[in-house]
């Protein structure tokens, strides 16, 4: 089944007071609104990029952290119980990893008795990612709840998280991708969000 923004942005909102807090509905919005913004002006398809934004957290919806589903799958899971096509669930799964590597995210390398582990490094690893799910990889580390630079996105997620064997790695790719899309557009894609001036 095929899905709109404005539906994933409606089951998105229906998910407030379900978890500790909202915040990080307000990160999907900014994360939805940040990637449409860049896929337009790739000449890509907006609404789909919007779409996966406001999905891409949706496993929060169920409570994140110790001892809870691993967000990512409780995502995919949900998003394709509601008849979704997979092309809507695969960005859950796919992204907080960086280079088609499980070991390349923020918060140190994942722990193999973790909620399906072998499917998830497998996916991850065969996975082919859309144009789109890079989007969404770029937007995740560019948001908060308003859209900033990726270096203070980083530096924020080493304060909360901390530094693991995989820090460098990640903050190595994660440049990378932000280069990957300056090159695409030709030029740099802090130019599409003037707000990042005041930032
Ligand atoms: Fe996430």
């Amino acid at each position: 089944m095929e899905c709109t923004s404005k539906q994933a942005l409606e089951i998105l909102n229906s998910a407030r007071g379900m978890a500790k807090d909202d915040y990080w509905i307000e990160h999907s919005i900014c994360v939805g609104k940040t990637a449409g913004k860049i896929a337009e002006a790739l000449n890509l398809d907006g609404d789909f990029a919007k779409t996966l934004g406001y999905f891409y957290d949706i496993g929060k919806r169920n409570g994140y952290g110790p001892g809870v589903i691993p967000h990512g799958n409780g995502g995919y899971e949900y998003i394709l119980s509601l008849g979704y096509d997979k092309k809507y669930a695969s960005v859950c799964l796919t992204h907080s990893y960086l280079n088609n590597d499980i070991n390349c995210v923020a918060g140190g390398i994942p722990k193999s008795d973790r909620y399906n582990y072998v499917f998830t490094k497998n996916y991850i690893e065969n996975h082919e990612y859309s144009i789109y799910e890079k989007i969404i990889n770029l937007c995740d580390l560019l948001c908060k709840q308003k859209v900033m630079v990726l270096e203070k996105r980083l530096v924020d997620l080493i304060i909360r998280y901390g530094v693991f064997s995989n820090t460098v790695y990640h903050l190595t790719e994660a440049q990378k991708l932000k280069k990957y899309f300056d090159d695409k557009l030709g030029y740099n894609l802090y130019t599409l969000f003037p707000e990042l001036i005041n930032n």
